[in-house]
């Protein structure tokens, strides 16, 4: 398949009778079309990089590479956040944003602002009390694959009965609907019921708010979803066309964690992320290694995957903007 080829099948999910269908599996594996990504996409859009907590301290810093031009986030002496690129002072500083406690950056330094496409989103969390939140566990991984394998597999569950029967799928129903709704072309929210109410002693959330996944995916690769009074965020940024770095983290509030064992708990924590890490890992290399053969062929997308036409349209608009 050409390049020509595949960027018109991406722009099928944009008309009105848009094929349910996967990529073509080329869209994963084309040379051509990474280097596209990288200027059209990555190049010019909101990378979740950190939660401020680890850019606290004068003269912390977090990188990200996004198109491979090392983006780094600074706190400066001043307590402003500032971002740079490593190709030097003749570079445009890149845009960085904070949005209630999360550092994005943006290659693109004339990017227009985040935050105004989060709005309804935070009023939404407003008892989330996000700004508050601490990061009580945190990690970052290496997985081979492409970034939209990744992607795309964060906004469903219906793989957890295949790659999570014993922890994810214990919580989220087989299946369950998920209802989908576009803020923009930056922000997708994401609702998906649990099967039970989960817990939440550290914040008065609603019935609703406990037995609903709320799910804000900020394109192109980065997410935060409420699970009970527990935030767990995740940001997929690519090391090359069939690798990438996976960044993420569980944040509570400070109230959960009175009279707690905060190291026993940031244990457990990360224990079990590396457990659902781990499996969502073996199965996206598993697919990698999939669309990587000749015979590989697209699929017909589930009804309970709206959440990926989401994304294949936010896609196909990046790709497709000059
Ligand atoms: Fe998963």
């Amino acid at each position: 398949m050409t390049h020509t080829e595949i960027v018109a099948e991406l722009g099928r999910y944009l008309e009105a009778d848009a094929p349910e269908m996967s990529l073509p599996p080329a869209a994963f594996t084309s040379p051509e079309l990474w280097e596209t990504e990288r200027e059209r996409v990555f190049g010019r859009s909101w990378v979740l990089a950190a939660h401020v907590e680890e850019l606290a301290a004068p003269g912390a810093s977090v990188t990200v590479s996004p198109t491979g031009e090392p983006l780094t986030v600074v706190r400066d002496t001043d307590g402003a956040l500032r971002a740079r690129s490593a190709l030097g002072p003749h570079r445009p500083a890149p845009a960085v944003e904070e949005w209630r406690g999360f550092a994005f950056v943006n290659r693109d330094a004339s990017a227009e602002p985040l935050a105004p496409h989060l709005r309804r989103i935070g009023v939404e969390l407003d008892a989330y009390r996000l700004p508050e939140m601490t990061p009580l566990a945190a990690w970052r991984e290496e997985w081979r694959c492409n970034w939209k394998i990744a992607v795309q597999n964060a906004h469903e569950n219906y793989h957890a009965m295949g790659l999570h029967p014993t922890t994810v799928a214990l919580i989220t129903p087989p299946g369950g609907a998920m209802e989908v709704r576009a803020e923009s072309r930056w922000v997708t929210r994401l609702l998906s019921p649990f099967r039970e109410p989960l817990a939440a002693t550290a914040l008065p959330l609603t019935a609703e708010q406990r037995a609903t996944m709320y799910n804000c995916a900020v394109f192109p690769s980065g997410s935060l979803a409420a699970f009970g009074d527990s935030v767990v965020w995740i940001s997929m940024i690519p090391l090359a066309i069939d690798r990438i770095e996976v960044r993420g983290g569980v944040l509570v509030h400070p109230s959960a964690l009175e009279g707690q064992d905060r190291d026993a708990l940031r244990v457990q924590n990360e224990e079990s992320a590396a457990v659902v890490n781990r499996e969502d890992r073996l199965g996206m290399e598993a697919v990698q290694r999939v669309v990587g053969s000749r015979f590989a062929e697209r699929g017909h997308l589930s009804p309970k995957e709206p959440g990926v036409m989401a994304f294949y349209r936010g896609l196909a608009r990046a790709v497709l903007t000059d």
